[in-house]
C-alpha cells in the first residue's frame, strides 16, 4: 500500500508528481503529502485526506518551485491518517526527506535507541524513525546519503520501498527496495529521472524503466547516471532498463464516470486480449507458453493448490471447480494469508498456483515463497507485468487485462477466471480427462464469451433501474450453486467493498442452515439461476426465500419462464456452458454493486479503509 513518487531534473517537479500522485491514489488514501527542492529551500505540503486535498493546501500556503520533489500517497498502518502523520517525513536536522511504502517492523527498537541519543518524534510513523536513522548513521560514520542509507536497511526489519534526498547534494535522490514496488524512469539522455511504486505517474514522460528487484538501492544523479547496488554487499548490479508497454488511454477514464463502470465496460475487450495468442479454436489449439513449457510438471502434480486473496482467492474458487471437472486433479484453494502460516502439508508433487492482479500482494508473495521453500513448483496468475509475484513464481501467465485502477476488482477476476479455464482446457487434453468433441466444443464457446459478455452489458440500464429500489437496503444475501457459488460470493464482496451494505454469499442449499432467519421483506437476496446449473433445486431455493417474503433478484438465462414468475427483477444473461457462466453472471453484480454505491454518494472507486495493492499482511 502507499503510492511513492518522485522527480529530478530540468522541469518542474510539482505537476510531475501531483499528476503521478493522482495515478497512484488506488494504493492509498489517507493522506498525501509533497515536498520540493528548489536548491534553496524545502516547500513540503502535506495533509490528511486525498491528492485534491492536498492540491488545495498548495494552492494557499506553499510555493510549487523545484526541479527536485518527492510524494506520497498514504494507506495507514503506524499511526492514525492525519496531517502529522502523513509523508513525507523530515530528519530532526531538516536535512532528510522520506517517502515510504511499506513497514518497519524493528521501528520501536530503534526509536528507543535514537530517544537515547537525544532524538524526538513528532509522528506515530516508523517512516519517521527510518529517516532519523538514517541521518543519526550518516552523521556518526561521516558518510554520504547512499552509504548512510545501505547501513540503516542492513539494520531494518520489514518492506519498504523509499525515496530519499539529502538538502546538501540536490543533484541525488536514494531510492531502495525491500517487498515493496519501485520504479525508475529514465528521461532522455540522463537527463531527468522519475521514481514511482509503479510506471504509470511516468509514461508520458519516458518509455524507459529499471525496475528495482528486492534487496536493491539505487543512488539517481541528476543529468548523469543511475546506479544500481546490493544492499547487502554493496555490490553493483547491471539493471535492465526494460521498454513499458502501458498507453496513457489505459490509464485514464476515458469519458467514463469512475474507473470502476470503464472497467466493467472493458471487460469484452480484456477477455479478447486474455485469448489473444492463446486460443485458437480453428486449430483446436490452446497455447499458453508458461504451461507449455511445464507441461510435465502439471502433469505429474498429485494437488493443485491455489493461494490467493479477496477477489483473485474467489477466482481460485471458480478455478477449483474448473480444474476439478475438467482434469480431475484435487485442487484445494487457500487464504494466501491463513496457508503461509498454518504450517501446510506442502512437498514436491503439488503444484502451487498463485493468483493475483497487483503482483504485489504480501500474503500471496509469502505463501509462494513458502510453498517453493518446500519444493513445489509455483505457477502464477498475474495481471501486473513485471510485478513482484510475477518475478518470484517459477513460471506463469499474465492476464492482460490492461491496468484496473479502481480499487473493487472486475475485469481482473473475468481475465483470471479466462485464463484459469483455458489452462484447465489444455491440461484436460493432454490428460485425456476430456474428449475431444468437447474440448473443441469449449473452445468454440470461450471464443463466443467476449459477444456474450457485451450482450449481458446491454443490461446496465435495467440494473440500474434495480439497483434504485434498493438503496437504502442495508443487508444483502447472494446465492448460487457449483461454479456460480463463487460468483455470489464475489456479488457480496462488490457490494460491501463499495456500498458498505452488509452483504454476505452463500451456497443456495446452505441458506436454510442459518441466513434464511435473516429473510423479511427488507432483505434482498440475488440468486444466480440459470438454466444448466442445479437449476431446479435453485428454483426450490427461490421459493423458499418467497415465501418469507424475500425480494428477488434473479440472475436468469435468456427465455426462462418460471423465475420469471416469482423473482421481483430478473436480469437475463444469455446462454452457455455452465462451466463458463461465472464469465456472465459476475457482469451483473458488477454493476449493481456499482449503482447502488454511486446513488449511496459512496466514492466508488476510492472506498474507504480499502487499498488496491495490499503490500502489508
Ligand atoms: C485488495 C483489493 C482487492 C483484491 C485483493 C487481492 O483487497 O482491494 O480488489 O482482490 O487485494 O489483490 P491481488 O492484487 O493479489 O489480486
Amino acid at each position: 500500500m502507499c503510492g511513492i513518487t518522485g522527480y529530478i531534473g530540468y522541469r518542474d517537479a510539482f505537476p510531475i508528481i501531483i499528476n503521478g500522485l493522482k495515478r497512484l491514489e488506488y494504493r492509498g488514501y489517507d493522506s498525501a503529502g509533497v515536498v520540493l527542492y528548489d536548491g534553496n529551500q524545502i516547500n513540503l505540503s502535506k495533509t490528511k485526506g486525498k491528492v485534491s486535498d492536498l492540491l488545495k493546501k498548495f494552492d494557499s500556503d506553499t510555493s510549487k518551485v523545484g526541479n527536485l520533489g518527492i510524494g506520497h500517497t498514504r494507506w495507514a498502518t503506524h499511526g492514525e491518517p492525519n496531517d502529522i502523520n502523513s509523508h513525507p517525513h523530515t530528519s530532526q536536522s531538516g536535512n532528510l526527506v522520506l517517502v515510504h511504502n511499506g513497514i518497519i517492523e524493528n521501528y520501536n527498537s530503534i526509536k528507543q535507541e535514537l530517544i537515547g541519543r537525544g532524538y524526538s518524534f513528532q509522528s506515530d510513523t516508523d517512516t519517521e524513525v527510518l529517516v532519523n536513522f538514517i541521518e543519526e548513521i550518516k552523521i556518526q560514520n561521516n558518510v554520504k546519503l547512499g552509504k548512510a542509507v545501505q547501513i540503516a536497511l542492513n539494520q531494518v526489519v520489514g518492506a519498504y520501498a523509499i525515496a530519499v534526498f539529502d538538502i546538501d547534494k540536490p543533484d541525488e535522490i536514494i531510492v531502495a527496495k525491500l517487498g515493496s514496488p519501485i520504479a525508475i524512469g529514465v528521461g532522455k539522455d540522463l537527463e531527468e529521472f522519475f521514481i514511482a511504486s509503479d510506471a504509470s505517474p511516468f509514461i508520458e514522460y519516458t518509455r524507459n524503466a529499471i525496475y528495482l528487484e528486492d534487496g536493491e538501492m539505487a543512488i539517481i544523479k541528476k543529468r548523469r547516471e543511475v546506479i544500481v547496488k546490493k544492499i547487502d554487499d554493496d555490490t553493483n548490479v547491471d539493471a535492465k532498463v526494460q521498454e513499458l508497454q502501458m498507453n496513457l488511454g489505459e490509464i485514464e477514464k476515458n469519458g467514463y464516470e469512475h474507473f470502476m463502470l470503464k472497467e466493467i465496460h472493458e471487460q469484452p475487450r480484456a477477455i479478447t486480449d486474455t485469448f489473444r495468442g492463446r486460443l485458437l479454436p480453428e486449430e483446436g489449439i490452446i497455447k499458453i507458453s508458461g504451461l507449455e513449457n511445464n507441461m510435465k510438471r502439471f502433469l505429474n502434480a498429485e494437488r493443485i493448490i491455489i493461494v490467493a486473496c479477496g477477489t483473485s482467492w474467489h477466482a481460485g474458487l471458480v478455478a477449483e471447480y474448473i480444474f476439478e471437472e475438467f482434469v480431475r486433479i484435487p485442487v484445494e484453494v487457500e487464504y494466501a494469508s491463513e496457508f503461509r502460516y498454518r504450517n501446510p502439508i506442502i512437498t514436491e508433487r503439488d503444484l502451487v498456483i498463485a493468483i493475483s492482479q497487483s503482483g504485489e500482494t504480501a500474503d500471496t508473495l509469502a505463501a509462494i515463497k513458502l510453498a517453493k521453500s518446500k519444493g513445489a513448483f509455483v505457477f502464477g496468475v498475474c495481471n501486473v507485468v513485471g510485478s513482484s509475484i510475477a518475478r518470484e513464481n517459477d513460471s506463469g501467465v499474465y492476464t492482460h487485462a490492461g491496468p484496473e485502477i479502481g480499487v473493487a476488482s472486475t475485469k481482473a477476476f473475468t481475465t483470471q477466471i479466462t485464463v484459469l479455464t483455458l489452462m484447465a482446457l489444455r491440461l484436460a487434453r493432454a490428460k485425456g480427462t476430456m474428449t475431444s468433441a468437447d474440448y473443441r466444443m469449449y473452445l468454440q464457446e470461450m471464443e463466443r464469451i467476449p459477444a456474450k459478455v457485451e450482450k449481458v452489458l446491454e443490461m446496465d440500464a435495467k440494473v440500474e433501474e434495480i439497483a434504485r429500489k434498493y438503496l437504502l437496503s442495508t443487508n444483502c444475501l447472494y446465492l448460487g450453486r457449483g461454479y456460480n457459488f463463487p460468483v455470489a460470493l464475489e456479488g457480496a464482496l462488490k457490494l460491501k467493498e463499495i456500498s458498505y451494505i452488509h452483504a454476505e454469499g452463500y451456497p443456495a442449499a446452505e441458506m436454510k442452515h442459518g441466513p434464511i432467519a435473516l429473510i423479511d421483506d427488507r432483505m434482498p437476496v440475488v440468486v444466480i439461476a440459470t438454466s444448466r446449473g442445479h437449476y431446479d433445486k435453485v428454483v426450490s431455493n427461490i421459493q423458499e426465500i418467497k415465501s418469507r417474503s424475500g425480494k428477488i433478484i434473479a440472475v436468469v438465462t435468456e427465455g426462462d419462464t418460471v423465475v420469471r414468475d416469482i423473482a421481483d427483477h430478473v436480469i437475463e444473461i444469455p446462454d452457455t456452458e455452465e462451466a463458463l457462466s461465472p464469465l456472465l453472471t459476475t457482469i451483473p453484480l458488477q454493476l449493481l454493486s456499482y449503482y447502488i454505491a454511486v446513488m449511496r454518494n459512496c466514492n466508488v472507486d476510492q472506498p474507504r479503509n480499502l487499498a488496491k495493492s495490499v503490500t502489508v499482511e
